[in-house]
């Protein structure tokens, strides 16, 4: 009798695939295993995703730390962690998020606790570029991150504001112990003075560069005229329209690029473990 055997086939490729995730920025990839090897036009679909998404989501990812940076270099090079706190996370480029304590002490490199917006290290001379985020343990409901675009902020500023804005800088500083905003920032252990408005190096678009966390004035303006105009911008670039908040899943990996977006970690999910690694790019000096 004849016996019919069949070769196995090789799974057949999902093509890449882009869901946007909400009207104001984010989008979802399907089709892609950053386990398999990535070349050269796989990575030109991704930039392309992200500059015109400005967050980019792949879910259900199965990621080590030596895979989560080598999905970062695509970006540019992983910067080291800095974080004055020790944290269990072996490879240099990986840091810990964590609100789990043991021996009373925190075992990740952040502060717990609720994240004011921000963009990720506005506080230094030369912030990140991207920072990549790889979801371990989620609560069952809540640990949510916000996300908001700086560029419709900009752009619909009332052009009083745009042109009071123009060619200023902004001082930036942070407490490291501290996640939401503190009313003086004499503790801050690094600060920097960067544009108020950036104009990103790949889209040429102009993005508004201040946030709630760690901006404190804007130079050349009388005081109460720089702190009501703050207040009007972090107002402005907060509303639920330039949004898009993220419901994390464990295998979840985010990419932001903090040029042209800031993020809100929500802290309401009480002792519920909520444990992630997160990468940042190097980035440039903002212009
Ligand atoms: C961060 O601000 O980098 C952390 C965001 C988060 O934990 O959701």
């Amino acid at each position: 009798m004849e016996t019919i055997t069949t070769a196995p086939q090789p799974m057949a490729a999902k093509p890449f695939t882009v869901r946007p995730l909400s009207p104001a920025l984010g989008a979802e990839i399907m089709g892609v295993d950053l386990r398999d090897p990535i070349d050269e036009a796989l990575k030109q679909k991704f930039l392309d995703t992200w500059h015109q998404y400005l967050v980019i989501l792949l879910r259900g990812q199965t990621l080590d730390e030596d895979a989560q940076v080598r999905f970062a270099e695509m970006f540019g090079p992983p910067a080291p962690v800095t974080s004055g706190r020790s944290f269990s996370v072996k490879h240099p480029a990986v840091m810990l998020i964590s609100n789990i304590r043991e021996d009373g002490k925190p075992i990740g490199a952040l502060p717990d606790g609720e994240m004011h917006f921000h963009t990720d290290q506005c506080h230094q001379p030369v912030p990140a570029k991207a920072t990549v985020l790889y979801a371990i343990e989620i609560p069952r409901e809540g640990g949510n991150t916000l996300f908001s675009n700086a560029y419709t902020a900009y752009e619909t500023l009332p052009e009083d504001i745009q042109q009071r804005l123009a060619g200023r800088r902004a001082f930036n500083a942070y407490d490291q112990d501290t996640t939401t905003r503190s009313a003086s920032y004499d503790d801050a252990r690094a600060s920097a003075w960067h544009p108020a408005v950036r104009t990103h190096p790949a889209t040429g678009r102009r993005a508004l560069y201040v946030n709630r966390l760690m901006t404190r004035e804007i130079e050349g303006l009388p005081r109460d005229e720089s702190d009501a105009i703050l207040q009007k911008l972090f107002d402005h670039q907060e509303q639920p329209k330039l949004v898009y908040e993220h419901v994390w899943r464990p295998g979840d990996i985010v990419m932001w690029d903090n040029r042209c977006t800031l993020h809100y970690a929500v802290h309401d999910y009480g002792d519920e473990k909520r444990v992630l690694h997160r990468t940042t790019v190097v980035g440039g000096k903002p212009n």
